[in-house]
């Protein structure tokens, strides 16, 4: 199956990334936001990081002019009636997801392949919730989108092949590289990495250390580029307390439970470098 014309539904930090990529490589994209005002916010921050490769000579001027002309942007889920792809990247909630999806399902046409941004949630049960499950998979990207290299792709017990090798050749095509992984809750990467980051919360709620002390130690000791709580800031602490909750919801294990810290800080609306406030002060 070929696919020409893409959909990203989310314009936040990561549906901007993945528009931007799959614009950069060719395919006619359109962004679906819930209102006219997160849309322009979307739109301008990939404008934002076209500028900013341009300047950097990462990119011909040329090639940007080339890109924003591929790129569209809507609040019309309508507007994606000819999509070869949609890709969700909303807020990490089932719930919305699944309504997301279901929306979707209905105007796209039979052959679309609908794909999630899911960092942790069971794709099958979104799957579930459209007309189409064997042509609803997980692709997970990383952020920031443009730079990072790895594409996990969800398989559920019901999918196509036809559909894994249409993901699987489109995030090729965006210059990634591709594992594959099973419907199981944070996947490869998140399960492997999710206890290390709220270990690294509850040291900081026990006092063992400070946020500079704890990301230093952790650069410096493995020559990582960022320590836990700048990755957990760029993230969203929002999404990381959403994703632990899921994962602890089903796994039942409290090496995922979200620390009471996390919690607090969502609470008090300290969302991370999204928002300027997390572990560290943005402006
Ligand atoms: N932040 C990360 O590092 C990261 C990495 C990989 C995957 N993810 C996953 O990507 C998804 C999005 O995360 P994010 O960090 O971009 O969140 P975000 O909060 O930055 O962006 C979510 C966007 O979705 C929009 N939205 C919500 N409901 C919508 C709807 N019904 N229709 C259209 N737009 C809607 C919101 O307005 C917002 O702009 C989540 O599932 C998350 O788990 C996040």
């Amino acid at each position: 199956m070929e696919i020409k014309k893409v959909g990203v539904v989310g314009c936040g930090l990561m549906g901007s990334g993945i528009a931007e990529v799959s614009a950069r490589s060719g395919y006619e994209t359109m962004v679906l936001e819930v209102n006219q005002n997160f849309l322009d916010k979307g739109l301008a921050s990939i404008k934002a990081s076209l500028d900013k490769a341009a300047s950097k000579g990462k990119m011909s001027e040329q090639d940007r002019e080339a890109t924003l002309g591929r790129l569209k942007g809507t609040i019309d889920v309508g507007d994606f009636k000819d999509r070869d792809l949609v890709i969700e990247a909303v807020i990490e909630n089932m719930d919305e997801k699944k309504k997301v999806l279901a929306s979707v399902d209905k105007v796209c046409p039979p052959h679309a392949i609908l794909a999630s941004n899911t960092s942790c949630l069971s794709i099958l049960q979104m799957a579930m919730a459209t007309g189409r499950p064997a042509q609803v998979i997980g692709m997970h990207f990383f952020q920031p989108v443009p730079v990072m290299a790895l594409v996990e792709i969800v398989k559920t017990i019901v999918l196509t092949d036809e559909t894994v090798k249409a993901a699987e050749a489109f995030s090729k095509s965006l210059g990634k590289q591709v594992i594959f992984a099973k419907d199981t809750p944070g996947f490869l990467v998140n399960r492997l990495g999710f206890p290390f980051m709220m270990n690294a919360i509850r040291m900081l709620d026990e006092g063992w250390t400070t946020v500079e002390e704890l990301d230093r130690a952790w650069m410096m000791g493995t020559n990582s580029p960022m320590g836990p709580c700048t990755l957990m800031d760029f993230a969203g602490l929002d999404t990381m307390y959403s994703m632990a909750c899921a994962m602890y919801d089903e796994f039942k294990d409290p090496i995922y439970a979200p620390p009471p810290l996390l919690k607090a800080m969502v609470t008090a609306g300290m969302y991370g470098k999204k928002n300027g406030k997390g572990f560290y002060k943005y402006d």
